[in-house]
């Protein structure tokens, strides 16, 4: 069958590398992709979602895979499946988990999950009078879609009744911030486990750690995510277990209980606190750079479980996932997060092997030429039977890539290697 993946990213280079040598696919399209994962298929753009649905039922294809979170808000899978197209996604309304953090926190509290005290609302005195009820800091969140820049942690009651004012008011990040939520402040360490659902049940992947920070030792501003791997030695077995039973399994069994069955990656993001998870946050899609290492783990089977998340039956699927680590460091363009940079031409002597390979990003084609096109422009990944040597085929690969200004860290995985 022939396949299309939605998204232009390092996400989606990595989903369709990793499906590229699947004997069931007979071909694979981006929609729209970027200039290196025309390698990989054939990119396709449109002008219209209808456009794109006439596309896809003229040329039947299999089975469509959306990467990034807003077409699923917007309701792309909708629309897909109502077309009778089997779809890896899941519905807009299934979608306001992440799409909202105020349905997801009343969600959350409705069927019992761990998460942090909170109120959510669109009035500025109320918000005030909760944030007084708290220990500093005090977490301050947009309700919609804000490119991961909707989370202050502010250090104040001053700043933090100042934040909410700004959301409430529309001035930081217009409509998205007109709903708030103010929640207690978690202290614990961060995980990411990801798992793919078909609407009841569910596979967890290898738990993920993500470095936000733009500089070594997590400095600096925050950023889509610097670098990535899996599985982290935090998540022990308890605590995925743990995850399971308190997140992931009353959040699909919910879903389904509210007529809004939950399919596609769900992405819990979780606090440990003293061995405890508690939610932070759902996205519903996987993270970038998190899916640059995950997909590299499985062994057998990935493409099954797309289809059957999209279909139904994930439960009578065989998939085999390795045993060994894999690490990812994004290499940025010059100016990242600040600013667009110049557009400059990237050289590289990796060639893609089982344990080291490029995930393109911000690329575009000139020519022959493989142009930085800004941004997180790729993802070096090595694979290793322990972090070290994952460490070190990722940063080899690193040393074979150079385009001018580029920027990466040189400490990715550093909470693995510490002990
Ligand atoms: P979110 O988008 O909700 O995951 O928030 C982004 C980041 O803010 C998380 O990855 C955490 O580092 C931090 N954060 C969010 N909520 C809390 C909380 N209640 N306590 C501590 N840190 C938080
Ligand atoms: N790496 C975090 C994200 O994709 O949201």
């Amino acid at each position: 069958m022939e396949i299309v993946i939605v998204g232009s990213g390092g996400r989606e280079y990595s989903i369709g590398l990793a499906l590229q040598s699947e004997c069931k696919i007979d071909g694979i399209y981006f929609y729209p992709g970027n200039g290196a994962t025309s390698k990989l298929g054939k990119n396709i753009d449109f002008k219209t979602q209808k456009e794109f649905l006439d596309f896809v039922l003229m040329q039947r294809i299999g089975l469509v895979i959306i990467g990034p979170e807003a077409p699923l808000v917007e309701g792309l899978a909708d629309i897909l499946r109502e077309n009778g197209i089997a779809t890896f996604g899941p519905s807009a309304k299934a979608a306001r988990l992440e799409g909202s953090k105020a349905y997801m926190k009343e969600f959350a509290k409705r069927y019992d999950i761990p998460t942090a005290g909170f109120i959510q609302t669109q009035d500025y005195e109320e918000a005030c009078a909760f944030i007084d009820t708290l220990n500093t800091p005090i977490v301050v969140k947009a309700d919609g879609l804000c490119a991961g820049k909707g989370v202050i942690i502010a250090q104040s009651y001053a700043e933090a009744k100042q934040v909410a004012k700004e959301m409430l008011s529309g001035k930081s990040f217009a409509e998205a911030g007109k709903t708030i939520v103010v929640e207690e402040f978690l202290e614990g360490f961060e995980l990411s486990v990801f798992a793919m659902c078909d609407g009841k049940d569910f596979i967890v992947l290898p738990a993920a750690q993500d470095h936000k920070r733009l500089l070594d030792e997590d400095k600096g501003p925050n950023t889509g995510g610097m670098g990535a791997y899996a599985p982290s030695p935090l998540a022990s077995d308890k605590i995925i277990e743990e995850v399971k039973q308190s997140i992931i399994v009353p959040t699909l069994d919910g879903m389904a209980k509210d007529g809004n069955p939950f399919s596609g990656t769900l992405f819990c993001g979780v606090m440990v606190v003293k061995d405890k998870p508690y939610l932070l946050e759902f996205n519903v899609r996987f993270g970038d750079p998190e899916c640059e290492v995950l997909m590299p783990l499985f062994k057998e089977g990935l493409f099954d479980c797309f289809l059957a998340c999209a279909n139904g039956g994930l439960k009578n699927v065989q998939y085999r996932l390795s045993e060994e680590v894999c690490v990812g460091v994004v290499v940025t363009s010059k100016d990242y997060p600040y600013k667009s940079s110049k557009k400059t031409k990237i050289r590289f002597t990796t060639q893609n092997s089982a344990d080291a390979h490029i995930s393109f990003a911000g690329v575009s084609q000139e020519g022959e030429d493989l142009i930085a096109s800004g941004g997180r422009v790729l993802v070096c990944v090595g694979k290793g039977n322990n972090v070290e040597e994952a460490v070190k085929k990722a940063y080899n690969c690193v040393e074979s890539v150079e385009f001018e200004g580029m920027q990466y860290r040189k400490d990715i995985a550093y909470q693995a290697l510490r002990d």
